[in-house]
C-alpha cells in the first residue's frame, strides 16, 4: 500500500490519541467542524497560554479583553465587513458547485487569505479555460458574484424588535470599540496594545485540510496603538517578534518565512501586511498563512467615530443595513472619542494600529505537523510527537512497573503529588514498553516509572521521551529536577 501523507498519518493519529474528532461523529459528521479531545484540548489551551504569555503578561504595554461574539450591527457596516466582507465564486453550470473564483485563476489557494472584493471585482475575469474542481468541466461557469462570508443569525423573539445580527468574522473589531474604555479604565498611555483571544466565524466557500480552514476557529489577535510616524517601526517590532514566538516553541525554522502581501490581496482596512507562513504537508506541500501581520493605519478608529455619528440613520431603517450610507468624516472626527490626546506632545490625533493576527487552530497544526516524527526503534516504529515541553498536553506520565509489591501506592502518591503543579498522567495497565509508546504519542515528555529498587533507595526512573535515555532520580527531588526541566 502507498505510504500516506504526513497529514493523514496526523489525522488518524489526532483521531486514535483523542487529540481532535470529527464534530456531530455519531450523526455522519458537519463538515469542516472539529471537535477538540482530552490532549487536544491541553495542546490547544498550551497555545493559547504561550500567546498569552509573550503578547501580555511577558509585556508592560499590552493588556487583554475578552469581547462578545455577537456586537451591534453597526460594528459591521463600520468596520467595512457588512460590505466588502465576501469573496468572489463561480458556479459550474453543469454540477452547481460553487468556486471561489481566485482558486480558479493563477493565484495558488495557498496564498490566498480573502483578496479584497472591490480589487476582485474590478478585475475582468477569463473564466472560459478554468477547469470545475468537483466535475471536470471547462468553461462552463457563471459570472462571477460576491459570497458574503459572515454568518446571519436572528437576535430577539419579537416579531418587532428581532435584529438580524452577525457573528463575528474577526476579533479586532471588539477590540476597537473598547479603544475608549481601556484608555479611561487604565493607565496605558501610546504605544499600547489590547489583547484577545476567541472564536470567529466565516461561512467559508472552500474548507480544508482538516483544522487548517475551518467555518469556527480561534484567533489570537493584538491591535498596538501607534503616533502615525512610528507605525512602520512598530510592524517591524511584530514582525520580528511574532516570528520568533514559533521559532521559540519549537518550529524548525526551515519550514517557517514571511510572504510579503501583493497590492491586490490586501484587505480594504490594510497599508501593508505580511503573512508568516508555514510549509503544511498538504495542498502541493507548499507555504501557507499561519499568521498575517497588518499595518491596519488609522481605518478603524476612523471608520467606527464615522459609524457613530451614523447610528441615528441606523435606527431609521429599521436596521437594513443595505439602507444606510456611513456618515463623512466631520472636520471635528479628530476630537471625538476614538481620538487620542497627548499630554506631553499636547497633540490629538487617530492613532495607527499594527495588527498582528493569528490562528489558534491552525499554530495547532502547525505544531502538531512540525512536532510529528517516526523512528525505528529495535525493530519497530516509533511514532511520536517532539513537542516543545510548553505545548506538551501531559508533561509527565507516572508507572508502577507492575500491578504489584506496593508500587502501585507508591506511583499514585508521586503523581497526586505532582499533579498540584502541572498536568500529569497515571497508567498501570500493560507493559511499560507498550505504556512509553503511548506518551510517545501524546507527545508526554517525561516517564517515571516506580520499580523494585524504588522501595530500596527512594529512587525511579526518569526517561526522556525524544532520547529514550533514562536516568534515576530520588523521588524527594523529583519535583524539582522536572520543573528545572520543563521549564527549560
Ligand atoms: N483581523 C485580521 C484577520 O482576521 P485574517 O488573515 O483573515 O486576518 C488571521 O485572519 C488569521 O486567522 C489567519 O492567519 C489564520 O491563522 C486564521 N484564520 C483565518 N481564517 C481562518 C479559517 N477559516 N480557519 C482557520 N483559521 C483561520
Amino acid at each position: 500500500m502507498a505510504k500516506l501523507t504526513k497529514l493523514d498519518d496526523i489525522v488518524s493519529l489526532c483521531k486514535r490519541r483523542g487529540f481532535i474528532f470529527q464534530s456531530s461523529e455519531i450523526y455522519g459528521g458537519l463538515a469542516s467542524c472539529y471537535d477538540y479531545g482530552p490532549l487536544g484540548v491541553e495542546l490547544k489551551n498550551n497555545v493559547k497560554k504561550a500567546w498569552w504569555k509573550s503578547v501580555v503578561q511577558m509585556r508592560d504595554d499590552v493588556v487583554g479583553l475578552d469581547c462578545s461574539i455577537l456586537m451591534h450591527p453597526m460594528v459591521w457596516k463600520s468596520s467595512g465587513h457588512a460590505d466588502k466582507f465576501a469573496d468572489l465564486i463561480a458556479e459550474c453550470k453543469k454540477c452547481n458547485t460553487r468556486t471561489r473564483v481566485d482558486h480558479l485563476t493563477d493565484h495558488t489557494e495557498e496564498h490566498t487569505e480573502h483578496i479584497d472584493i472591490d480589487t476582485a471585482m474590478a478585475k475582468s475575469q477569463d473564466l472560459s479555460n478554468k477547469v470545475c474542481p468537483n466535475c471536470g468541466a471547462v468553461g462552463q461557469f457563471t459570472e462571477p458574484m460576491p459570497f458574503k462570508l459572515m454568518f446571519e443569525t436572528q437576535m430577539g423573539a419579537n416579531v418587532d424588535d428581532s435584529m438580524t445580527m452577525h457573528l463575528r468574522p474577526e476579533t479586532a473589531q471588539g477590540i476597537f470599540a473598547n479603544f475608549r474604555n481601556v484608555l479611561d479604565t487604565t493607565r496605558v498611555r501610546i504605544p499600547f496594545g489590547i489583547a484577545q483571544i476567541g472564536k470567529s466565524f466565516r461561512n467559508e466557500v472552500t474548507t480544508k485540510a482538516f483544522i487548517f480552514r475551518t467555518r469556527e476557529f480561534e484567533q489570537a489577535e493584538l491591535e498596538f496603538f501607534c503616533e502615525p510616524g512610528t507605525d512602520e517601526q512598530w510592524f517591524e517590532h511584530w514582525k520580528e517578534a511574532r516570528f520568533n514566538w514559533y521559532l521559540e516553541l519549537g518550529l524548525k525554522k526551515e519550514n517557517l518565512h514571511f510572504r510579503e502581501h501583493d497590492a491586490d490581496e490586501l484587505a480594504h482596512y490594510a497599508k501593508g501586511c505580511v503573512d508568516v507562513e508555514y510549509k503544511f504537508p498538504f495542498g502541493s506541500g507548499d507555504w501557507q498563512e499561519l499568521e498575517g501581520i497588518a499595518n491596519r493605519t488609522d481605518f478603524d478608529l476612523r471608520q467606527h467615530q464615522r459609524g457613530m455619528r451614523t447610528l441615528n440613520k441606523w435606527y431609521e431603517s429599521k436596521g437594513d443595513m443595505t439602507k444606510i450610507e456611513l456618515a463623512d468624516e466631520a472636520e471635528e472626527y479628530l476630537k471625538g472619542p476614538l481620538s487620542y490626546f497627548d499630554d506631553q506632545k499636547k497633540q490629538r490625533y487617530i492613532p495607527y494600529v499594527i495588527e498582528p493576527s493569528a490562528g489558534i487552530d491552525r499554530s495547532a497544526l502547525a505544531f502538531l505537523v512540525d512536532a510529528y516524527d517516526e523512528e525505528e526503534v529495535r525493530g519497530e516504529t516509533r511514532n511520536l510527537l517532539r513537542f516543545h515541553h510548553a505545548l506538551a498536553p501531559v508533561k509527565a506520565a507516572i508507572f508502577p512497573l507492575v500491578k504489584k509489591d506496593g508500587m502501585p501506592e507508591i506511583a499514585t502518591n508521586i503523581y497526586n503529588d505532582l499533579k498540584k503543579y502541572f498536568n500529569c498522567f497515571y497508567d498501570q495497565k500493560g507493559a511499560v514498553g507498550r505504556r512509553y509508546r503511548r506518551q510517545d504519542e501524546a507527545g508526554t515528555p517525561f516517564c517515571i516509572t516506580v520499580d523494585g529498587q524504588t522501595k530500596e533507595d527512594n529512587t525511579v526512573t526518569v526517561r526522556q521521551r525524544d532520547s529514550m535515555e533514562q536516568t534515576r532520580v530520588s523521588t524527594d527531588q523529583l519535583l524539582g529536577h522536572l520543573r528545572v526541566k520543563l521549564e527549560a
